[in-house]
């Protein structure tokens, strides 16, 4: 397929930047630690045309999945594997049928690897393991994502991610906030509560970083690259500690956190001990690998929030959230800032109670008395830019 072709199609699943950003994270990963696209006999007896368009445009775009057929319900997988095959063949997208086996030998992972090399899509049968239950299905996903490192886990869905009876369906599990409460209803359908446990155990014994999506063939390329995504994307949850102060913190870690988030470099000696941030950061939230902080100054109004960042790998994961609700039930009142064009300015007009809107800012509060608030928008307006190009 002619890359300028492929380009603009993903122009059009989302926004320019968005799709820039994910291609180039994805291209510097391990070719082989792409994704592990899981698809069942009946999504590719009902699917299959728009799944293996989305493969059709990865593989364009130099992004090797591997397909594994056959996870949930393995009966069938080897003829469906072949149906996948055949489809990609006849499209001249290299790709190769490798039996899983019962138990997933090296062999079979070695040839996996060599497929990759080959710059084929690996489509890996379980027919072998249909006898399994479907925990020790899953243990050969935990053994296939552990030796490539895989970043992500999608399972393709016929609905449109997961979904509670008569709700819309959920954009974000965190699995440590909110399985408990989503098991313990009974407005999950049985096998999205079962897949949740899978994938739960999945996440916790695996090493490396990964994150699970459920999607709809039709949305998974605006899943994989748009920051809002388009299933139900499932974290493991971060943990994220309140701090007083900046002592105790790595300081450097944190301006490159704010300045992978914002993009921009911050004002020379904005962490000193003089330093303007350091004025900001009476209270901190920080995620425990430093992939998210909210940093709030105490004012004689109210509490400021200086600033509100998150990696820009790790934006539209949900870690953002996760700090706003810690924030929002320790500070009922703050105020802050953001440029009009900020894409979280939507968002943000959600959450506040009141706003005001300037041309160089828009100012935001929640839970302020009316009579501080000319006094917030003032302070807002009047602090000085934190990162150069300001
Ligand atoms: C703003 C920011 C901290 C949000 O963190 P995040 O981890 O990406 O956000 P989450 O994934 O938790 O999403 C939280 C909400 O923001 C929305 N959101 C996140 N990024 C968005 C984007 N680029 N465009 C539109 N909405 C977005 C999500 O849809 C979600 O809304 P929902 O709860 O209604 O579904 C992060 O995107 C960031 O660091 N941006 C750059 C720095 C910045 O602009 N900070 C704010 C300056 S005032």
């Amino acid at each position: 397929m002619d890359p300028d072709i492929l380009h603009r199609f993903l122009e059009s699943v989302g926004q320019k930047a968005d799709v820039d950003l994910y291609l180039k994270l994805f291209r510097a990963q391990r070719k082989e630690s792409f994704a592990i696209i899981v698809a069942d006999a009946q999504i590719v007896r009902a699917a299959l045309d728009p799944f293996h368009f989305d493969l059709r445009i990865l593989a364009g775009l130099g992004l090797y999945p591997v397909v594994l057929v056959g996870l949930l319900d393995a009966r069938d997988a080897d003829r469906q594997s072949q149906r996948i095959w055949e489809w990609l063949v006849e499209d001249e997208v290299a790709a190769k049928v490798i039996g899983s086996g019962t138990d997933l030998p090296q062999e079979i992972q070695t040839d996996v690897r060599q497929t990759f090399e080959a710059n084929a899509i690996p489509i890996v049968s379980l027919d072998a393991a249909k006898d399994l239950d479907i925990e020790d299905r899953f243990r050969l996903l935990h053994r296939l994502a552990a030796n490539l490192e895989t970043r992500k886990v999608i399972f393709l869905s016929t609905s449109s991610g997961i979904e509670r009876e008569g709700a819309p369906p959920i954009s974000l599990v965190n699995l440590s906030a909110d399985y408990d409460r989503l098991l313990g209803t009974a407005e999950l359908p049985r096998r999205h509560a079962s897949l949740l446990r899978h994938v739960k155990t999945l996440l916790e014994v695996l090493p490396q970083r990964m994150s699970v999506a459920v999607v709809n063939p039709l949305h998974l390329l605006r899943e994989l690259f748009t920051v809002n995504g388009a299933g139900t994307l499932i974290r493991k949850g971060s943990r994220i500690d309140r701090h007083n102060g900046l002592g105790g913190i790595d300081r450097p870690r944190l301006s490159m956190l704010l300045e992978s988030a914002f993009g921009r470099s911050l004002v020379p000696g904005a962490m000193a001990d003089d330093g303007l941030l350091v004025a900001q950061s009476e209270f901190v939230y920080l995620e425990e690998n430093y992939l998210g902080a909210a940093l709030l100054a105490n004012t004689d109004i109210a509490p400021y929030l200086g600033k509100f960042a998150v990696n820009r790998q790790a934006q539209g994961e949900g870690i953002g959230g996760e700090i706003w609700s810690m924030l929002t039930r320790d500070f009922p009142v703050f105020f802050w800032r953001a440029r009009p064009d900020n894409p979280i300015v939507s968002w943000y007009t959600k959450q506040c109670d009141g706003l005001a809107r300037f041309p160089q800012w828009h100012v935001y509060w929640r839970g302020l008395p009316p009579e501080k608030i000319q006094f917030a928008i003032a302070y807002a307006r009047a602090l000085p830019p934190s990162f150069q190009t300001e």
